[in-house]
């Protein structure tokens, strides 16, 4: 059986004022699609897969929990992390959980930030994806890339077919490394989400992060339940590193595979990210809420409180909130969460 894991841990600094600490990007409404991110998520899975594990922090619970009542999804646990140790412990809590009872169920990780615009390729790319997660492959999904971007891990497959094994993974490379991938062709942007067996999950890691391995295990272990909660040991959790999986056991592992996907996918990381989810003007303008721009190009209005207006902008992000409001041209999207810490440093 594939049970959903869903990683729900981060904050998406990169998107305030909208995302804050005590209301993350994934519980947010950003497509304008009626319903958050972590909701689309959980829908995606429905009738591919069984009931989910979701992974947040401890503060998050009821946000999080409420969400997935209000479209029906009842998760097989959720899971609270005391604090952010990054993919690798989070996905290893829920491995742990699964494989006192089924070591075999082949977990589909999915981010909750990202959206995906076609179901029904997608519900294929995941049967093919457990067909090749059951012989004890760890899934990988790769997108061809478009430019050379920092932010991703990049996978280097052995061939062009749909299944290919891989040659090489490399997470978040420099700008040069990354211009050589997209120029060499053979490299694909991993998409971040994965397909394993519980059990291949633990066995890498414990070949390659041994103390992940065990202090993660020992979480679980002493765990407590509280509702359809299950709080991780606070003290084994705190002495895990943090590392993400693409560090942990993407890079390292020979029993990689890598399903080829097409565009279809998009991770909501920052604001310049929603040109490709929204529906801009003739100018390339993208207006959300009571926005009125003339004379206006390339500018996104985000206003959530009030009207707002802008005249002869271009290249401008402008997000509007009931207590905050950020300003940005287009190409700074990224240092929006510059603005984050500094916010929390003066408390
Ligand atoms: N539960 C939990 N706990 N979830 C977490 C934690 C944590 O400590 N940290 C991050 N997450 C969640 C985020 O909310 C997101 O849904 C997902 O895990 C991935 O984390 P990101 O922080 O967004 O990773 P990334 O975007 O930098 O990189 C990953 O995704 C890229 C594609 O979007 C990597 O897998 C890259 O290789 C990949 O290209
Ligand atoms: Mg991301």
């Amino acid at each position: 059986s594939i049970v959903p894991v869903v990683l729900a841990g981060g904050v998406g600094s990169r998107l305030w004022p909208l995302s804050r600490s005590q209301y993350p990007k994934q519980c947010i409404d950003l497509q304008g699609s009626g319903a958050s991110l972590l909701q689309n998520t959980l829908s995606r899975t429905r009738l591919t897969a069984g009931q989910p594990i979701i992974l947040c922090n401890e503060d998050h619970r009821f946000l999080i929990a409420e969400q997935a009542r209000a479209i029906g999804v009842q998760p097989m646990s959720i899971m609270l992390e005391p604090e952010g140790k990054n993919t690798a412990p989070a996905i290893a809590a829920a491995a742990w959980l699964l494989a006192t009872k089924t070591p075999d169920a082949i977990m589909l990780v999915l981010p909750s930030d990202h959206a995906i615009s076609d179901q029904q390729l997608f519900d294929q790319k995941v049967a093919l994806g457990a067909e090749l997660a059951a012989e004890g492959a760890l899934v990988t999904f790769g997108v061809e890339p478009s430019y050379p971007e920092t932010g991703y891990g990049y996978i280097k497959a052995n061939g062009a077919s749909e299944v290919e094994s891989v040659a090489e993974f490399v997470e978040k490379p420099s700008l040069d490394v990354a211009q050589a991938y997209v120029d060499d062709g053979h490299y694909l942007w991993n998409s971040g989400m994965f397909m394993f067996r519980a059990d291949t999950y633990l066995a890498e890691l414990e070949k390659y992060e041994p103390e992940v391995y065990q202090l993660s295990q020992a979480a679980v272990k002493d765990a407590e339940a509280d509702l359809n909660f299950m709080r991780l040991a606070a003290k084994p959790f705190a002495a895990l590193k943090s590392i993400s999986i693409d560090y942990a056991v993407m890079e390292r592992t020979d029993a990689a595979k890598v399903i080829r996907f097409p565009a279809i996918w998009n991770d909501v990381g920052s604001w310049s990210a929603l040109w490709a989810i929204g529906e801009p003007d003739a100018n390339n303008n993208l207006l959300r809420g009571d926005a009125v721009v003339i004379d206006c190009k390339n500018t996104l209005v985000n206003a959530q409180s009030r009207l707002v207006t802008a005249v002869g902008l271009s290249d401008l992000i402008i997000v509007e909130t009931d207590d905050a409001v950020m300003v940005a041209p287009v190409d700074k999207a990224q240092d929006v969460k510059k603005i984050v810490e500094q916010l929390s440093k003066s408390g």
